[in-house]
């Protein structure tokens, strides 16, 4: 009877199962109405009486055993099946994260951002729905002027008028109305016009809007800051400026940078020149810091205005702006890598 019973502890002990339906069978051989347990102590009342306690006690262990071993079973069971709960098949491989991309457009104004930052310049920004002073009159754009034609403008309300703004240029007001000079700010933003919308042009893009003031800013500080930009952004230290106007701005420049023509795709752009226009520059009219309560007779400075659209498209070679907005993924996921 003792060796019976040491078989049946080390069978107890060496049990193992994860399946509620053995654990059952195990308990019901061992523990059951006809069980194990009950023959043995059915054995046991023939036991002479001089080994009944040792081999009572031997019973007595064996069932605490067999009971111990169950519930010891059906504990971990029931914690296997509540951590499948939380966390589901913790031995499935694991599911590829699906990253997104960066639009190219924030790619690129985070750039320019960044290479300004260097020099010092700051991030300011406006609201997109503006007042006609900051958007025209402020900046030497009176009512009725025909430049105001350059840009033809989405009105919300008349009198006064409500507007969105159809440059950044408007952010420079309102910097100088609330900051005083030196100024150093780049202001990035989307802008509105009412054009029609084709491969070179939309009715929503963005523009990025330089302002530099402080005592004698001259000229030849605006084409260094411009060369060092082209150069930091484009690899490209060949720059020209070409005599243009802009109200705002006196006198006033468009910036053209040397492209190169080595591809077919440079000819392309560049329509054959291997110049592309790049921005719009000048001085601070002294009117526009008058408007804005700078005082021109201490202060001057320098503005420019670029559109990011137009930078990234050169610098991923986009052939059609609406790409920009259409959320087509096959594009969209081309810019994945880049941070
Ligand atoms: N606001 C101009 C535009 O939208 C761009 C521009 C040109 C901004 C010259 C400037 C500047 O600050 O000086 O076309």
């Amino acid at each position: 009877m003792k060796q019976k019973i040491n078989d049946h502890l080390n069978d107890i002990q060496d049990f193992r199962t994860d399946s509620s339906e053995q654990i059952e069978a195990f308990r019901i051989k061992y523990l059951g109405s006809k069980g194990i347990l009950k023959q043995l102590f059915e054995a046991f009342k023939e036991v002479e009486p001089s080994l009944k306690k040792e081999i009572g006690q031997s019973l007595n262990h064996l069932r605490n055993s067999a009971t111990d071993k169950i519930n010891e079973l059906k504990g971990s069971l029931e914690q296997k099946q509540s951590d499948k709960k939380v966390y589901g098949d913790l031995s499935r491989p694991g599911e590829s994260v699906q990253l997104g991309a960066r639009h190219p457009i924030s790619i690129v104004k985070n750039q320019i951002i960044e290479v300004f930052s260097r020099i010092g310049f700051n991030v300011s920004e406006g609201p997109e729905i503006e007042d006609d002073w900051h958007n025209f009159t402020a900046l030497n754009l009176p009512e009725y002027h025909p430049a105001r034609d350059m840009q033809d403008t989405f009105f919300i309300e008349k009198d006064p008028d409500i507007l969105l703004r159809t440059h950044t240029s408007s952010v420079q007001v309102r910097y100088m109305e609330n900051h005083k000079p030196p100024i150093r700010t780049i202001s990035p933003g989307r802008v509105f016009r009412n054009e029609d919308i084709s491969a070179r042009a939309h009715c929503i893009f963005h523009q990025v809007e330089g302002l530099y003031i402080d005592t004698d800013v001259s000229f030849a500080d605006l084409k260094q800051t411009l060369l060092y930009f082209t150069k930091e952004m484009f690899g490209k230290s060949k720059i020209r400026l070409r005599p243009s106007y802009f109200p705002f701005t006196e006198p006033s420049a468009e910036v053209d940078i040397y492209w190169g023509l080595e591809t077919e795709i440079d000819y392309k752009i560049t329509k054959g020149t291997g110049w592309l226009e790049i921005m719009g520059c000048g001085m601070v009219d002294p009117n526009v810091l008058k408007n804005a309560n700078i005082d021109p007779e201490i202060y001057t400075g320098y503005a420019f205005g670029m559109g990011i659209e137009r930078i990234a498209m050169l610098l991923y070679q986009i052939p059609d702006i609406r790409m920009f907005y259409e959320n087509d993924v096959r594009f969209l996921e081309q810019f994945k890598s880049v941070v």
